[in-house]
């Protein structure tokens, strides 16, 4: 068979395979961005810069309140300026050190939630010479009278300012709380995101029954999270045409692959990497390369998508009859484990 050919296209940047890193402190270290990249990582995502650190290094203000306020003593929940690992202008130079070390594209990570002036920093992030941003828009909201429609403009107009502003592309990189996805993510497009990445996985705190408090927990993830991306990578490949990518519960080559076929452009990893280190991008190549060998598939064109819901009239119907399916399907399950335990009685008793 003809030699397989991994290339993919992410935000409009040719990428040579579709394993990437996403944001994290992974390539905070020179060395282990040039690992990543001779281990075959396609390209790199820094980790996020803060929408309050910005805010807090050019006004010396979060939220337009003092820290030191004691009036105002929730500000004091964010960390000091010292305690990130880069601040601000460091980011910056660590991203022309990065695109002096590294060929792949390097992408760097704002996360922020309102559209005020801290934007105003990815233009110097584009002129320290990121190939694209990667919008982060984390948020949980808890402000009763704030509602799903206001949360959804504010992102629009956010990503249609960027757009105005920015010649780099944009990637939108969101949660799945939404009541309905699937028009947020058109609206994203429609203002100007060249890609949209899924998901956000929220940090859940924990109680701490000893001391009496909540206590932040970061576990890395496992191929359950998987689930939830394949479902909406699949309802929206065929439905938008700005790129995807998969984060969110790739820890092996077959969660990689399955991803692809569900219409992912490129797949994000962080957990997995961290877990087996930089080398890990080599064997997702080669076990995806192995895969589509045996398959008699020569390109990633051939596979992406090929699960999604792209050619399925009516998702919302199809999406409805899967539900019910598996859940009616249940009570055939139930009588299949009562024959087994029936059948495994019987083999119990002597022969007769
Ligand atoms: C240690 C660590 C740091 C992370 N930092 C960021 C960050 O700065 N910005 C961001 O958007 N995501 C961040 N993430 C989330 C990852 O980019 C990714 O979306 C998430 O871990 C799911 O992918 P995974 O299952 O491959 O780990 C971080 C994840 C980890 C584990």
């Amino acid at each position: 068979m003809a030699s397989i050919d991994l290339s993919t296209t992410f935000l409009g940047l040719r990428l040579s395979n579709p394993f990437m890193t996403g944001a994290s402190p992974l390539p905070d270290h020179l060395d282990t961005a040039r690992r990543l990249e001779d281990a075959g990582c396609a390209a790199i995502v820094l980790h996020s810069l803060f929408e309050e650190q910005i805010s807090q290094a050019e006004t010396g203000r979060i939220h337009h309140r003092d820290p030191l306020d004691p009036q105002f003593p929730v500000v004091a929940y964010f960390p000091p300026p010292d305690s990130y690992a880069l601040g601000p202008e460091e980011y910056l130079e660590h991203i022309r050190r990065l695109k002096e070390a590294v060929r792949i594209p390097v992408i760097g990570s704002l996360n922020g939630t309102t559209a005020e002036v801290w934007l105003n920093f990815a233009k110097r992030i584009e002129q320290a010479g990121a190939d694209a941003l990667e919008l982060n828009m984390y948020e949980v909201v808890t402000e009763p009278d704030q509602s799903g429609l206001a949360v959804e403009q504010s992102l629009r107009q956010i990503v249609q300012d960027l757009k105005h502003e920015l010649k780099i592309p944009i990637a939108v990189k969101l949660s799945p709380f939404f009541t309905a996805f699937a028009n947020v993510a058109h609206e994203l497009e429609r203002a100007g995101a060249a890609g949209l990445v899924l998901f956000n996985r929220f940090l859940q705190p924990d109680v701490d029954l000893e001391h009496l408090t909540v206590w932040p927990r970061l576990e890395l993830s496992t191929s359950a999270e998987l689930l939830l991306r394949l479902r909406w990578l699949a309802i929206l490949r065929g439905q938008l045409r700005c790129s995807l990518a998969a984060t969110g519960g790739v820890a092996t080559p077959n969660d990689g692959i399955k991803a692809l076929l569900a219409g992912a452009d490129v797949v994000q990893m962080v957990s997995a990497i961290m877990r087996h280190g930089p080398s890990y991008f080599a064997v997702m190549q080669s076990e995806l390369r192995r895969w589509m060998e045996s398959m008699e598939f020569a390109r990633i064109d051939d596979i992406r998508g090929r699960l999604s819901l792209a050619k399925t009239d009516a998702p919302d119907a199809f999406e409805r009859a899967q539900y019910i399916r598996t859940v009616s399907g249940w009570r055939s399950w139930l009588g299949y484990q009562a024959y087994v335990r029936a059948h495994e009685k019987d083999k119990s008793k002597p022969p007769s």
